[in-house]
């Protein structure tokens, strides 16, 4: 099969196409023929030499940690899905999106969302949990609060922000450039600042003059404690482990850094809220499996809207 890997750590030239064996299947595992892969941060730091495991990785490594497929073949111990099943999962462990095929643990495995064909399916395993954990897990939200999702077009934000509403929030969102605060308000947000401008703190404050409930933050700096300042004792500050710099500590205020639960049930979990919202999945750009390192590219030169994608079949 044909799958874009690297040869060594370093810049996006190093991804390059390769021609290797489809991967064996063991018995917990499906074959998914890969139809999109997410390209994402981690990826780039993947490449660049970080490993989620720890452990170093076995060359050529092909990346890639979620994306959507078809069963065409699966192992001994797996029930719950038949070959034919259009499915999305992730794959930290073990990467290998950027294929034809990956094998992939069944229970890291669910069907579509019914309301997404294969592309936007694809775009979403790990930024759609991460969003909806940081919505209904760790901050709880619910109908009238009001909320700021800052960071509110990337791949996690754009979702958090439909998920927030989808809850019956207030959200303020933030975002840069025009194109930006345009999409925000595409997705449904009820005021969008420039994440930039100087008068953060006052515009939250403006947004919920009653006080704002909490924020949840896909970028960390000078802007979050800005915004952070404008919460009153008892709010809340949700953040997926990753945003550098981590928000400061504040008396009275909660402060918590979360992982995403990357499982079958919280797929489905994903896939049930997809179709009760009609969330949108907002592709940025999409590129051929030949050009994973063009697509490495763009992801370096920022403010990529929503989510970038490899189209592999
Ligand atoms: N631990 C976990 O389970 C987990 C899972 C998923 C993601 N993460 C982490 O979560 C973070 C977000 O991931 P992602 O995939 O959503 O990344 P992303 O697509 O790059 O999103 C980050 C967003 O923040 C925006 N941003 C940065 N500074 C801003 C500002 N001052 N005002 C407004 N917006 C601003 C960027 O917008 P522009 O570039 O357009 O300005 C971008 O849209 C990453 O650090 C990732 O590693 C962790």
């Amino acid at each position: 099969m044909r799958a874009a890997a690297i040869d060594r750590f370093g810049g996006p030239k190093e991804l390059k196409l390769h021609t290797v064996p489809v991967p064996a299947l063991k018995p917990n595992e499906v074959l998914i023929a890969v139809h999109t892969s997410g390209v994402a941060g981690w990826d780039a730091e993947m490449r660049g030499g970080w490993s989620p495991t720890g452990r170093r990785p076995r060359f050529p490594w092909i990346l890639g940690t979620d994306g959507s497929g078809t069963i065409v073949a699966k192992g001994a111990r797996v029930r719950r899905f038949r070959v034919g099943d259009q499915v999305y999962a992730s794959n930290f462990e073990h990467t290998g999106f950027y294929a034809q095929f990956v094998a992939v643990r069944a229970s890291a495995t669910a069907k579509i969302p019914s309301s997404l064909d294969l592309k936007r399916a694809g775009a979403i395993p790990i930024t759609g949990i991460t969003a909806l954990d940081g919505i209904d897990r760790v901050l709880k939200v619910r109908v009238g609060q009001s909320i700021v999702i800052h960071g509110a077009t990337g791949g996690v934000g754009s979702m958090a922000l439909q998920f927030a509403k989808f809850r019956g929030a207030r959200v303020l969102a933030t975002a840069t450039g025009h194109d930006g605060m345009s999409l925000a308000r595409r997705l449904g947000a009820d005021d969008v600042v420039d994440g930039n401008s100087h008068d953060l703190t006052l515009a939250a404050r403006a947004f919920a003059p009653d006080g704002l409930d909490a924020i949840l933050a896909t970028a960390g700096g000078h802007p979050l404690e800005a915004l952070i300042k404008a919460l009153p004792r008892g709010g809340k500050v949700a953040y997926p482990n990753g945003i550098e710099p981590k928000p400061r500590k504040r008396h009275g205020i909660t402060i918590v850094g979360y992982d995403g639960e990357f499982d079958s049930d919280q797929l489905t979990r994903l896939a049930r809220v997809m179709n009760a919202s009609g969330a949108k999945v907002h592709i940025g750009a999409a590129f051929a499996l030949a050009d994973a390192a063009a697509a490495h590219r763009r992801l370096a030169k920022g403010h990529v809207l929503g989510k970038l994608v490899l189209r592999i079949r």
